[in-house]
């Protein structure tokens, strides 16, 4: 029965597969990629673990070996899809109609002539596609390497800005706007004289940058007296678009631990991003800037929600592979290409809100202001088969940590314990600070896939309100909306 509804897939997505269709094209290549991966991880899985990628399990009763990164067999399987889906996007601007030879260009007129959508990328966005493609490469070698050698925290945090340059450079040469919208309300009174200070400094900042590279990093002068204001970051820009690609496929990676949710969570992302693309392509007042860069977004995000829902079969509780850092980081940066490609960088980070609200909740941990174990998932208890939220421990606590904890546990958003010790010591015991964790000390032990569903609904519930906030609250904070406006 199951084969025949993957013949069936197979047959629908070749027969969707068309060029100057980039959408259904997309959309058939996303199915490709679920079936090639859905085949593929159960006939690699021996070699994984032959060669070392492997784990422990270690929220089941016998703690069952796993092959690990596989991930690895998601990222490359997306990478060969988008390869070959670039004859289907640009496919009119490959094509060179002033072609000597009169029989190649006569074949290509009459290709060209059966096409009646002409919604096509731009030929410079072939730059912007290649890029990402290289970005992504890089990053998953990135994860990859981690995966085999382990590579410490503070060493591995910033590869991914690295990874990124390739893509930030064709911005630079093809894109280049850096100013960014400033909240109309905001300027009022003293509000405008913060900000010709602040635009005072960015300005002597790229002047400098300049003078040192010969680059110029800005591309307008702000206009903070315009309608509405804007504000034209310059280099500082680029900064941030370098910490989007940084934060992105580590924050991913710490909101991990149980069965499906570095997988889970990544699915639910690229389906709210698709949802909000999908309110541009289908509004009929968006400029053709706005309409190219959302399509750019689809393009990437729809093969790559097939890969990842392979994956998540064999992921899903009980787990019959691990994704491993490759996926976290891949996976993070599809999501960092497009919201830098699709020109919404800024809406990308309220859709991480889940995964900011982790960062910026495990900071103490991650900073090491209270200590920070190797793992901080739940803790499996064999006797109920449920998990219960796992605990670090603050031997010597000094004013500040345990200051801390004590404010964050009188905010219920920590479990803290007392132990006294012999010699009176005292030991303060407190939920690891994920919000995993937190999803325990709130609701009480869960099984392992129901805390991850809580947490997935959870995430999916926040992102459409976010979607609808975006383009509600949002034109009316910044007095525009550039799904009505067409302004980018
Ligand atoms: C990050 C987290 C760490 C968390 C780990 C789990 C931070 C700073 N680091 O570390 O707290 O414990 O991810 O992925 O927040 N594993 C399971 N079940 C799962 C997933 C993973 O048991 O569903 C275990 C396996 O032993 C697997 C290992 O976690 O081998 C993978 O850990 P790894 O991804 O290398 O940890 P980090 O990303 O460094
Ligand atoms: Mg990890």
């Amino acid at each position: 029965m199951i084969y025949i509804f993957h013949f069936l897939l197979l047959t629908v997505a070749i027969t969707l597969i068309a060029p100057n269709h980039p959408l259904q094209t997309a959309f058939a290549f996303s199915l490709l990629g679920y079936l090639a991966v859905l085949k593929l991880i159960p006939r690699v899985s021996d070699s994984f673990i032959k060669i070392g990628l492997k784990g422990k399990d270690l929220s089941k009763p016998h703690q069952p070996t796993l092959p690990e990164t596989m991930g690895l067999v998601s990222a490359i399987t997306y990478l060969i899809l988008m390869i070959f889906l670039i004859p289907f996007v640009f496919f009119k601007y490959l094509v060179s109609f002033t072609n000597d030879d009169a029989l190649t260009s006569s074949t290509y007129q009459k290709q060209f002539a059966a096409i009646s959508d002409n919604n096509l990328f731009p030929h410079n966005k072939l730059a912007e596609y290649l890029s990402a493609i290289l970005c992504l490469q890089s990053t998953t070698l990135l994860g990859l390497f981690d995966d085999l050698f382990d590579i410490r925290w503070r060493h591995k945090f910033f590869l991914p800005a690295i990874a990124s340059l390739p893509l930030l450079i064709v911005y630079y040469v093809d894109f280049s706007v850096t100013s960014v919208v400033i909240p109309p309300f905001l300027m009022k009174g003293w509000g405008s004289q913060i900000f010709l200070v602040i635009n005072f400094f960015i300005d002597g900042v790229n002047r400098m940058v300049e003078g040192l590279s010969g680059l110029k990093f800005m591309t307008r002068e702000s206009t903070l007296i315009t309608s509405p204001p804007l504000l034209d970051l310059g280099i500082f820009y680029y900064i941030y678009m370098s910490a989007i690609s940084i934060f992105s496929p580590n924050s991913i990676n710490i909101l991990a631990g149980i069965n499906g949710l570095e997988v889970g969570q990544s699915i639910i992302l690229a389906v709210i991003l698709l949802l909000n693309d999908f309110c541009y392509l289908v509004s009929t007042s968006i400029s053709q800037a706005a309409h190219d860069s959302h399509l750019f977004s689809a393009i990437f995000l729809i093969p790559f929600i097939g890969v990842s829902v392979a994956l998540l079969q064999y992921n899903w509780w009980p787990a019959r592979c691990f994704v491993g850092d490759t996926y976290c980081y891949f996976s993070g940066m599809v999501f960092a290409i497009v919201g830098i490609c699709g020109h919404f960088s800024k809406t990308l980070l309220i859709f991480l809100l889940p995964q900011i609200i982790n960062f910026v909740y495990g900071l103490p941990q991650l900073f090491h202001v209270v200590p920070c174990p190797r793992h901080r998932m739940p803790r499996f208890n064999k006797t109920d088969g449920l998990m219960y939220p796992s605990y670090g421990s603050l031997d010597k606590p000094n004013k500040v940590s345990s200051g801390l904890l004590t404010i964050l546990s009188t905010l219920r958003l920590v479990d803290l314990q007392q132990e006294e010790g012999e010699n009176k010591t005292t030991t303060l015991r407190f939920s690891n600070l994920t919000i995993i964790n937190l999803t325990l000390v709130w609701l009480g032990p869960l099984r392992e896939d129901t805390l991850c569903l809580v947490i997935l609904v959870a995430q999916l519930l926040i992102g459409v309100s976010m979607i609808a906030l975006r383009h509600t609250v949002g034109p009316w904070l910044f007095g525009y909306d550039n799904l009505s406006w067409g302004v980018k």
